[in-house]
């Protein structure tokens, strides 16, 4: 497996004075991986997902995508981000369609006979993707504000993977569902994985689903309050990660984070938690 995504001595700092977010991170991951990222909240799993998008740039060090920088995000790389954000005039559909017509066409090209064709295809795409997030067809003709927040999530997955990205970035992306919704959108995410051999980062702080997702699971944290978030534990995951190893690499991974509660299962309201449950 060759590399795709290469974190070279990255380090991140915010504010002034500099806060350190992240110190020192080394990571590559090759093409095909699924790596879930955990941490405890404000350990900097958002700021490094960012990073990889190309959203921001580090203030140390460097993130190379098949050996080179990239100074915004592009196509390569799908983002769910932790809150989901919709076009809030746009329909469900036209949403989901979004990316590809945007890539696709511009204004002039949208003139033509071609677009219209491609637009019907597109849509029909689309409506595959709303029954596999588990959205009724009729969902279809709504708009954001007329979901609920999880449906609103499952949207924006959708809209990520339509652009078939070579890299996908999700943050948190699970954590608004309800546990039933959740276990579907993991198997869903793991079959695409299988099927398109996409590279995945995965952000959670839900140790349980990373290990029954990940091929590779990651946990930063902090050493110490003077410097970032480093790369506390890097281990790879037979495959899949057997239900009776599950309580030793919970206790292995949780004894890193520092955290030995799951604040999901232990409360779960359906909607996404503040922050100071998960600390
Ligand atoms: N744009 C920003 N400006 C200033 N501070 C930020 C910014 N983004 C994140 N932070 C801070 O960086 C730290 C890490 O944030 P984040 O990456 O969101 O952590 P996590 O996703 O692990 O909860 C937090 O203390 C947060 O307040
Ligand atoms: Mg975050």
């Amino acid at each position: 497996m060759t590399n795709l995504i290469s974190i070279e001595n990255l380090s991140m700092t915010y504010g002034s004075p500099a806060r350190p977010i992240l110190s020192g991170i080394d990571m590559s991951i090759a093409e095909g991986e699924f790596v879930c990222v955990l941490g405890q909240t404000g350990c900097g799993k958002s700021t490094l997902l960012r990073l990889v998008l190309g959203s921001e740039q580090p203030t140390r060090g460097q993130v190379l995508v098949d050996g080179e920088r990239h100074l915004r995000p592009d196509w390569t790389r799908g983002y769910v981000p932790q809150k989901y954000a919709l076009f809030p005039d746009r329909t469900v559909l036209d949403n989901i369609t979004f990316g590809p017509e945007v890539r696709e066409f511009n204004l002039f090209t949208r003139m033509m006979p071609r677009f219209f064709r491609r637009r019907r295809e597109l849509r029909m795409h689309a409506m595959d993707y709303l029954m596999r997030i588990g959205l009724r067809e009729a969902d279809a003709t709504k708009y954001p504000d007329q979901l609920s927040g999880g449906m609103q999530q499952r949207v924006a997955i959708a809209q990520a993977l339509m652009t078939q990205p070579r890299i996908l970035l999700m943050d948190e992306a699970f954590s608004a569902l309800d546990p039933g919704t959740r276990r579907d959108m993991q198997k869903l995410i793991r079959q695409l994985w299988r099927d398109t051999r996409t590279t995945v980062l995965f952000v959670t702080h839900n140790t349980q689903e990373a290990l029954s997702m990940a091929t590779r699971v990651v946990v930063l944290a902090k050493e110490d309050p003077a410097h970032g978030s480093r790369v506390m534990l890097d281990m790879a995951l037979n495959q899949p990660c057997r239900e009776d190893e599950m309580p030793r690499l919970i206790a292995k991974v949780e004894g890193v984070c520092g955290s030995s509660r799951d604040p999901e299962s232990a409360l779960f309201s359906g909607e996404e938690l503040p922050d100071k449950i998960l600390l």
